[in-house]
């Protein structure tokens, strides 16, 4: 032990019972957080001798995400719950690899890219909307129409269209993956083997071979294909490393496609679906939205240049993505020491930065549980610590996708919304269960109604 270590504070650990945890963890991870973590700035627990950080505290969150980031590396439980989908694309590597990949694919974030994208996502929300005119006044499964308007985006902007990609098995698959993800994130935590059987493991496998073996498809057919299409696709196809100058091998271009698809999709389309379900109960909040959408377009077709206009939508959303962060909860491990306020952190930490017990805080979010739009407005906005709202996450690991997001989710919620009031039709609320991301559970049931006015 050395001088600094000796001085500095010792951890208050919380008591935290592995065997309530893990139970907990398997059905709904949110469940498992120490309770303190929504009263708490910092909780320390100790996991198989491994100190545990969880923080919400927005100034150490900034402290640790941000500040110390070169400190901090994925870790073991994103190894283990990501890695058999994901291997080493830009969500998963560390370190020189992720370098490399997040500067190959920035020019596709650009800000004069996305608007080329936009007529794209309007293009796909115009797809949902006449799927729901066909079935008006039938129950509709909300979460699945915003997931397969999502995966329509992201496969046409993303992949020119991704060329005869199964949509249907594709989204299937996604889902088979991520639904025994409690296991494996329990069995991380008694560092149990990889190997380790449980229930959905060999559905998850399969879901994987089947993804992957698509998207290998997907680039063997590219690598065929003489036409320049200046996509994803090509921008990983033509990434060379600085250091070196090597192409990456088709499964890092697997890994990357992988990783885009499903953190391109998943996260947005449910960021939607809980907001037209809030939006279904909160009739003032909802009216607002039809009436910015029908003074925006004069009552037209949403355009374009409309989306950046619809700023009470906009707001809507990142109320929503509040209550029910698409990403629930990141995590880092500690690479090597480093100080972290008065405390000496030692190698191996495991951080927490659990998004919705910080989006829950009465002390940051007066009336937390209220759904209020204006939280958003510029002035309360500017008000607010930076991090006491992080659906993006924090730091140089923060989503690349993030405008990407906020355009598409304004741009389907005003095509759905200036055609259709939805009612919900679950008889409770539903429970927001993390399966690595946040779902509703049960699935949301809505009911649309063609509105009035519509074009
Ligand atoms: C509402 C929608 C979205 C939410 C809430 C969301 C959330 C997040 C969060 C919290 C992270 C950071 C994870 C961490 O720090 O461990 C992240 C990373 C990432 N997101 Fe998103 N995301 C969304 C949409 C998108 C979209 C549309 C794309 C792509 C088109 C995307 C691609 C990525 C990628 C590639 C990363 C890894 C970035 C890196 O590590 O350099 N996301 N996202």
């Amino acid at each position: 032990m050395d001088a600094r270590t000796q001085q500095a504070p010792a951890f208050p650990l919380t008591r935290h019972s592995t065997t309530k945890a893990l139970r907990a963890m398997i059905s709904n991870p949110l469940d498992a957080l120490p309770p303190e973590v929504f009263s708490q700035p910092i909780v320390f627990t100790k996991q198989r001798g491994l100190l545990n950080v969880y923080l919400t505290d927005p100034v150490l969150i900034h402290e640790t995400l941000v500040k110390n980031a070169e400190h901090l590396c994925k870790g073991d439980q994103v190894r283990r719950m990501l890695g058999p989908a994901l291997g080493q694309g830009l969500l998963t590597a560390d370190g020189a690899h992720w370098k490399w990949q997040r500067q190959s694919v920035a020019a596709a974030f650009r800000h004069d890219k996305l608007l080329d994208l936009q007529p794209a996502m309007i293009a796909a929300a115009e797809e949902t909307k006449a799927r729901w005119l066909r079935q008006e006044g039938r129950p509709l499964d909300v979460g699945h129409d915003m997931m397969r308007t999502t995966f329509d985006i992201i496969v046409e902007t993303m992949m020119s269209g991704g060329h005869g990609i199964d949509v249907a098995r594709v989204e299937r698959s996604i889902s088979d993956y991520l639904d025994p993800s409690g296991w494996t994130f329990a069995f991380g935590m008694v560092g149990a083997p990889d190997w380790m059987p449980f229930p959905g493991r060999s559905k998850a496998r399969a879901a994987v071979t089947f993804l992957r073996a698509s998207l290998a498809d997907v680039i063997a057919q590219r690598r065929r294909d003489e036409v320049e299409r200046n996509d994803l696709v090509s921008m990983l196809l033509n990434a060379s490393d600085p250091e070196g100058g090597r192409r990456m091998t088709d499964e890092e271009i697997i890994d990357n496609l992988m990783t885009f698809i499903t953190a391109g999709h998943e996260t947005t389309a449910l960021g939607l679906a809980w907001t037209l379900h809030l939006l279904a109960s909160h009739p003032e909040a909802e009216d607002r939205v039809v009436q910015e959408i029908a003074t925006v377009t004069g009552g037209g077709p949403v355009l374009s240049e409309h989306v950046s206009q619809l700023t009470y939508t906009r707001q809507v959303f990142s109320e929503s993505m509040r209550l029910f962060p698409p990403a629930p909860i990141i995590t880092r491990t500690a690479e090597r020491e480093f100080t972290l306020g008065e405390r000496l952190i030692p190698a191996g930490t495991v951080f927490f930065v659990p998004i919705y017990a910080v989006h829950h805080m009465a002390e940051l979010w007066p009336d937390p549980e209220r759904f209020d739009p204006e939280r958003f407005s510029p002035e309360n906005v500017r008000a607010r610590h930076r991090y006491a709202y992080m659906p993006f996450g924090a730091g140089p690991r923060v989503c690349i996708g993030n405008a990407f997001a906020l355009m598409e989710a304004v741009a389907v919620l005003a095509v759905l919304l200036q055609s259709f009031k939805l009612s919900n039709r679950n008889a409770k609320p539903p429970k927001p269960v993390m399966k690595v991301t946040l779902r509703p559970r049960p699935n949301l049931a809505m009911v649309g109604k063609r509105r009035l006015q519509s074009a």
